[in-house]
């Protein structure tokens, strides 16, 4: 191994889950609350007529204001600083300069990177008033990310967070996204293992103290197909049904888990009148 390779060797995935001491957890504390203050400052920006591409410059100046980096600026050919998924759009939607409309639902999904360590971690915004079974979308959607992470602890099973999420969200008759899932990360953005949103209990890897990833469920209103579309990123549901997604990184303890991306405001989960 040369010098160059052996330098960057334990950033590499080696096809076994990494196991974190309290350095790691430390380090994804800090990241992901400065994740979660970004997401926070978004719920105060958005409104009917603001674009995704300032919410994108406002998630980029407070990283720079902080002297940290958005690790998907550049990332695989990717340009944002944030991605910005409205309505029908599952995820990865690139930011651009038109006006979010009153009604429209829209995902921010911001991963800083702080002293080597990713916080990834998304919520959902209602511009303005937003119809009723988009708020129960949302609504089910906050509820199926918690009830996955619920399950996280010593002895627990990967697959045990995606069976939680699927009993949950199937009785309403939306569907969990499948090409996409959770993952791994640290100071790698993704790592090992996959956090499918769907299965069965028991199965997959069993989870240790110091693993941390991310549970990120994609739920729609209609059915779980989606496509992506000819920019290379954008991933819309194909009946173009509405699409909610939320994000927590999290670390499994001796005891539980620690959700490293909790809103110091008390954003997480939008609240509605009557959903
Ligand atoms: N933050 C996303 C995730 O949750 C990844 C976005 S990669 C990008 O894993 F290149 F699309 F930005
Ligand atoms: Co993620
Ligand atoms: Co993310």
């Amino acid at each position: 191994m040369s010098y160059v390779e052996a330098a960057g060797a334990p950033l590499r995935k080696t096809g076994h889950i990494k196991l974190h001491g309290p350095e790691g957890f430390a380090g994804m504390r800090k990241a992901g609350q400065l994740a979660a203050q970004a997401l926070d400052l978004v719920h105060e920006m958005v409104e009917p007529g603001v674009s995704t591409d300032a919410i994108d410059k406002l998630v980029f100046d407070f990283a720079m204001d902080h002297g940290v980096y958005p690790a998907t600026l550049m990332y695989r050919g990717y340009r944002k600083s944030t991605c910005t998924s409205i309505n029908h759009v599952v995820c990865h939607g690139i930011p651009n300069e038109k006006p979010l409309r009153e009604g429209d639902i829209v995902n921010v999904d911001v991963t800083l990177i702080v002293d080597g360590w990713h916080g990834d971690s998304s919520r959902m915004y209602a511009v303005g008033e937003i119809p009723r079974r988009a708020e129960r979308l949302l609504e089910v959607t906050y509820e199926s990310m918690m009830r996955g992470i619920a399950e996280i602890r010593p002895g627990a099973h990967v697959g045990d967070i995606g069976a939680a999420i699927q009993e949950f969200v199937e009785p309403f008759h939306m569907s969990v996204v499948r090409d996409f899932c959770g993952h791994g990360l640290g100071q790698l953005f993704h790592d090992e293992p996959n956090v499918v949103h769907v299965g069965r209990r028991g199965d997959g890897p069993e989870l240790l103290p110091g693993m941390i990833f991310t549970v990120e469920p994609m739920i729609n209103l209609g059915r779980p197909h989606v496509k992506v579309l000819s920019d290379g990123w954008t991933a819309v549901t194909r009946d173009r049904s509405l699409s909610a997604q939320f994000e927590h990184s999290v670390g499994v303890t001796e005891t539980g888990v620690e959700i490293f991306t909790l809103s110091p405001k008390g954003y997480d989960k939008p609240i509605f009148q009557n959903a």
